[in-house]
């Protein structure tokens, strides 16, 4: 691919305009080389006005959403977008959040320009694993970790149950919850339905993932090994799944 067609791709500007940064020799290699559009490239030896390019197609990040945030590039701002490298909207494929967490909500959001990933990842048959620190309103009452578990409970408005989730407490108003779905404000409605109200609410893993201490509103590059264990951890709960609705 032309040196002008891959910095295009990452969102470098259309065709046109990444042909004329090439044409005005603000391509370059590290040591200052002069790079054209037929020249021969490695991603990581390329720079744009002397600095280093976006990361490479096909790449997963992890971002620690702060609270504020929305995750749609339609919505009103401040956007998640407005964290990372303004090139990551315009890339092709575009660089897109792996579901949503909702604007009230901090903590770990991937997002990927590999739409099979993405789709495997936020599929709600993947029944990936998510867990969410929470602090409430009003004191956990002692059936809530059964409620949750039971399979039973509704959201207001819904018609089939919530699948079992796992309730961990933390304190007398906080707690930790897994959940297997992704259902609209899910952990939020749970608690509503609960009789409680969610105060703060974060994602701290993500499947095998975990949000660790990447700062809030700091992104990073998940290494190769990283995309690998979240793939593989989406198959396996994927066929899980998958064979517990055959034996039923
Ligand atoms: N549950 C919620 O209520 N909000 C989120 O953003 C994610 C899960």
């Amino acid at each position: 691919m032309t040196l002008s067609r891959y910095l295009a791709a990452l969102g470098y500007g259309t065709r046109k305009g990444a042909e004329t940064i090439v044409r005005q020799r603000r391509v370059t290699t590290a040591a200052g080389v002069v790079l054209r559009d037929t020249s021969a490239y490695r991603h990581d030896d390329v720079f744009v006005d002397g600095a280093p390019l976006d990361p490479p197609p096909g790449t997963v990040i992890a971002l620690h959403k702060p609270v504020g945030y929305v995750c749609s590039l339609e919505d009103r701002p401040p956007l998640v977008y407005d964290l990372l490298p303004p090139r990551f909207p315009q890339r092709t494929p575009v660089m897109a959040t792996v579901g949503r967490l909702d604007a009230d909500t901090s903590g770990l959001l991937l997002l990927t320009d590999d739409g099979a990933l993405n789709h495997l990842l936020a599929s709600p048959k993947s029944h990936l694993p998510k867990r969410y620190a929470m602090t409430l309103a009003e004191p956990l009452r002692d059936d809530d970790g059964a409620r949750v578990a039971a399979g039973t409970l509704m959201l207001h408005g819904e018609t089939t149950p919530l699948a079992p989730a796992e309730l961990h407490v933390t304190g007398e108003c906080a707690a930790e919850i897994v959940i297997h779905e992704g259902r609209y404000h899910q952990v939020r409605r749970m608690m509503a339905a609960l009789g409680n109200h969610v105060r703060t609410l974060q994602r701290v893993a993500f499947g095998p993932l975990l949000l660790g201490d990447l700062p809030e509103g700091a992104w990073r590059v998940l290494a190769s090994h990283e995309v690998d264990t979240l793939r593989a951890a989406a198959l396996a709960t994927k066929a899980q799944a998958k064979a517990a609705a055959k034996a039923r």
